[in-house]
């Protein structure tokens, strides 16, 4: 740990705090809980509790064990400056770790407008919130203040087959209002590092699981689908790449480049675990099958489903920059990932059914009832897709709701 930017405090909690946005979101909360059991420094959390955000994930904190000091929640916009100007001034943190965004590549495609407001005005809004704190700061309190910045890999467009990694010097090729809105907020941190001297980090990370992620993203939601009898939806031929990291690292990775990235830098996060999308569905299905078994295996569930426009084709990360610089590297492999999260899916059975309301009923309708059944391309089709009857298109996708 770096004693400079995170003294340890012994319990006396008198340092000043990190001020985490979007802590009650998947990553967040996952990183709220990860940094309060590492350092010692407090959290303060600034969440507006959109629909994704849920404050059940972090309902460990009320438990005697996290005394009042350690933690403090904020419902409230990071859009809204006088907010902003309002607990800057109150809490004095040491860091900001901002994660608040609209984070759902099918939800951009079906409604851009909340993604440029928060992801692009919202970041704008807590940079220039920052950049007034750090003016008030001397002497060590100033050495020590950061601005870190959780991205995605998904700025740097898509990958062929053979194309290697995403390293930080790939240019910037967004292909979804996400992925757009992400790498527009990337540049605003450069810029506040540049002309403003923000001492700023940036983390572009590749797709995350694990505990307490949303169920409108792949993993999550084949899970609950499957658990309640339903459709697996797979998009086009389910060919797509997307490099798996578990949260806890992403975590971990975000600590590591806080205490010791090198001011207005980018850091690459990934777990070198590059999988098909059939290929992590299916996983499921044999996870499941092992944990839960059903009548039928799961993976006759299965159906493909139209696919996401623009949909990027592969995401891979070259990781070697944090590892080289910072020494970081992953703990879990997805096979450990993958079975922690479906173990804790099917423990927290409550949990799901708290945030599976009236509106997830509606996003699900919205973004599946359009979506015809499909069959994938025969000249893409993988050999043991052909083999199995389970792949052919049945029904509607009315079943998926
Ligand atoms: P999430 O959708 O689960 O959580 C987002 C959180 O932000 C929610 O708690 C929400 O209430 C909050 N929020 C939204 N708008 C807000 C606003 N205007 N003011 C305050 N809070 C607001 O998202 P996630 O998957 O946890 O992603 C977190 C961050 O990590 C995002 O910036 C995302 O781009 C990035 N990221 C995600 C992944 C992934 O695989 N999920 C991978 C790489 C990077
Ligand atoms: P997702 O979890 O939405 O993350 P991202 O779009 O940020 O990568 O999707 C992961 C992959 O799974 C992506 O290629 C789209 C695909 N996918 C499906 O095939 N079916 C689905 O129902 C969903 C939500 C995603």
């Amino acid at each position: 740990m770096n004693e400079e930017l995170l003294p340890e405090t012994s319990g006396a909690f008198a340092a000043p705090p990190i001020l985490v946005t979007g802590g009650a979101g998947f990553i967040g909360s996952n990183f709220v809980l990860d940094w309060l059991e590492n350092e010692a420094a407090p959290v303060v959390n600034l969440d507006l509790l959109t629909y994704s955000g849920n404050l059940e994930n972090l309902a460990s904190l009320a438990q005697a064990s996290t005394p009042p000091e350690r933690y403090t929640f904020v419902h409230g916009d990071i859009a809204d400056t006088a907010l902003l100007t309002q607990l800057f001034a109150e809490h004095r943190p040491r860091a900001v770790v901002h994660f608040a965004a609209e984070s759902h590549v099918d939800r951009s495609i079906l409604g851009p407008e909340a993604f440029l407001r928060t992801n692009i005005d919202g970041t704008f809004r807590l940079l220039e919130a920052a950049r007034a704190h750090y003016a008030t700061l001397a002497g060590t309190e100033r050495d020590a203040f950061r601005f870190l910045h959780v991205s995605t890999d998904e700025v740097y467009g898509t990958l062929a087959p053979t194309d290697p990694p995403f390293a930080e010097t790939t240019p910037y090729a967004p292909n979804s209002p996400y992925a757009a809105s992400k790498a527009s907020s990337d540049f605003l941190v450069r810029a506040w590092h540049h002309t403003y001297g923000l001492p700023t980090l940036i983390t572009n990370c590749s797709n995350n699981y694990g505990p307490f992620q949303f169920p409108e993203k792949l993993i999550p939601l084949v899970l609950l689908n499957a658990l309640a009898g339903k459709s697996l939806p797979v998009y086009g031929d389910g060919q797509q790449v997307r490099d798996w990291l578990f949260v806890r690292d992403h975590c971990s990775a975000i600590r590591a480049v806080l205490v010791g990235g090198r001011l207005g830098q980018t850091y690459n996060i990934g777990g070198n675990n590059q999988r098909a999308n059939l290929d992590v569905v299916k996983t499921l299905c044999a996870l499941l099958d092992e944990l839960r078994p059903a009548a039928q295996p799961y993976a006759q569930q299965i159906r493909y489903v139209q696919d996401r426009p623009g949909h990027d084709r592969r995401y891979a990360i070259d990781a070697r920059k944090i590892q080289a610089e910072l020494g970081w590297y992953p703990v879990d492999t997805f096979e450990t990932g993958l079975r922690r999260t479906v173990e804790w899916y099917l423990a927290n059975g409550d949990w799901l059914a708290n945030i599976t309301s009236g509106a997830y009923k509606r996003w699900i309708e919205d973004n599946y009832s359009a979506r015809a059944p499909q069959s994938p391309s025969s000249d893409l089709r993988s050999s043991d897709q052909e083999e199995s009857p389970t792949f052919q298109p049945v029904g509607t996708a009315k079943g998926l709701a």
